[in-house]
């Protein structure tokens, strides 16, 4: 009891996923708590009253009328693409040649590749995100300036050498051989360093050829505890050019399956345009899915299908994906606002405590990690956000309407607004295992 940190505050956290659960069963709302940290780990967790008299004479912030949160897990975005946000005009296939390839093409400096990895770990920070499941490029030297800027800032973040040996220029493509090598490397180096994660990362089925799709499956057999990270089904002519390139194959899904990469440990991105049978497949592989709202509108992808993927019948674990560069913003809370009315277009509703849910505990359990990260419970590791839910005068104006925040339907209230009108502004500080990363200034 020699080294504890304290802070008092409102929390909110999830217990239980609200898609499934009641709210009353799956949200903690505390609107008076202290949250009690020893060496970066949660060790205590409730009503201040209950826990003041147990931890006197410890140091103790205090965060009156702010409310703390679970760090934002994002899952799907791409490191190297920061710089080329907001880049008009296309859809997927176009931008990807038109933008994205010039712009990771400059990711073979390493040193040029540690600048960005460091400008977006900062980014990620100021928006309240504190994991990551990050795409670099198929460089391998822009993974490990990714990973020693992350490893520096002591983050839980999960990352991995793009595969893709075909249809991209040369100057990007890599071969089957190279790919699997430089893979294996990179594991060997990073997964498991401090709290970094290695993703084993082809980039889609149309950059890489089946031989290329094989060796990723390989990989995965002999390193079980990586990651599968890429996209799926996310526009419609990129599924008509899959269906060309593997006509053998029953569905998109079938391609990356037959290759062995369809397992419990497997984060597809997008995964608009599915059939029934990829939703049930996913379901029954317990792979996940990264729901990307600001990307898909911006590229005209499509609306997601967040409550078939949902549905009690074929459950798949969803997390929120800013999807940089072509989402819009690093905010998850911008990302929720976006998911909230991509639900409204398919007449779905999509509460604040859902959306928020997938922000947190959901994008943890679609990374696996839910043990480690994702909600207060005790014996967890201390990554948390403390939210300014009056951080403009127009959230301000629109809180005064709600009579007091004591009660879940209140609050429920206020995180509502939270998602819809906040962004970084609201994101007061970024802790990092009991250890302040980011405030605002
Ligand atoms: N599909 C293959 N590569 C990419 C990428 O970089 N961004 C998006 N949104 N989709 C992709
Ligand atoms: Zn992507």
């Amino acid at each position: 009891m020699t080294n504890l940190k304290l802070f008092r505050s409102s929390f909110l956290d999830f217990i239980a996923d609200p898609f499934y659960e009641s709210e009353e069963n799956s949200v903690r709302y505390i609107p008076d708590g202290l949250l009690v940290v020893e060496a970066g780990i949660i060790k205590d967790f409730d009503h201040y009253s209950i826990l003041k008299d147990k931890y006197q004479g410890f140091p103790l912030t205090h965060y009156p009328d702010l409310l703390i949160m679970p760090g934002f897990i994002d899952t799907h975005i791409h490191f190297p693409q920061t710089e080329m946000i907001a880049s008009y005009g296309k859809q997927l296939l176009d931008w990807l040649n038109q933008y994205t390839f010039p712009t990771e093409r400059k990711f073979s400096s390493r040193e040029y590749a540690q600048k960005i990895a460091a400008f977006f770990l900062d980014e990620l920070l100021k928006n309240g995100t504190t994991t990551a499941l990050v795409f670099a490029t198929v460089f391998p030297q822009s993974v490990e300036a990714f990973f020693e800027e992350a490893y520096q800032r002591n983050l839980r973040m999960i990352s991995g050498k793009v595969m893709m040996d075909r249809h991209a220029p040369d100057y990007l493509k890599d071969t089957p051989e190279t790919s699997y090598q430089e893979t294996k490397q990179l594991i060997q180096t990073w997964h498991k360093k401090g709290r970094l994660l290695y993703a084993i990362t082809p980039r889609f089925a149309i950059t890489s050829s089946p031989e290329q799709l094989k060796l990723a499956g390989k990989l995965l057999t002999e390193f079980p505890d990586v990651y599968l990270q890429t996209h799926l089904s996310e526009n419609l002519k990129e599924v008509e050019f899959v269906a060309e390139l593997f006509p053998e194959a029953q569905h998109y899904l079938d391609v990356y399956a037959q290759a062995g990469l369809v397992g419990d440990r497997s984060i597809f991105a997008h995964s608009i345009h599915l059939s029934d049978d990829e939703f049930k497949r996913l379901s029954e592989a317990k792979s996940a899915i990264a729901f990307c709202p600001t990307s898909n509108l911006f590229l005209g992808s499509g609306l997601f299908k967040l409550h078939k993927a949902k549905s009690k019948i074929h459950p798949i674990n969803v997390g929120l994906g800013s999807d940089i560069g072509a989402g819009t913003s690093f905010s998850l809370l911008q990302t929720a606002n976006e998911a909230y009315k991509v639900a409204q277009l398919q007449s779905q509703t999509l509460s604040a405590f859902q959306a928020l849910f997938l922000a947190t505990l959901g994008g943890a359990k679609a990374l696996k990690i839910d043990h480690k990260i994702g909600n207060f419970e005790i014996g967890k590791e201390a990554d948390f956000i403390v939210l300014n839910c009056n951080a403009t005068p127009l959230m301000d104006l629109k809180n005064q309407q709600i009579l007091d925040n004591q009660t879940r339907l209140e609050i429920a209230e206020k995180v509502f607004t939270l998602i819809i009108l906040g962004d970084d502004r609201a994101i007061q500080a970024t802790y990092i295992m009991g250890e302040m990363a980011y405030t605002k200034k």
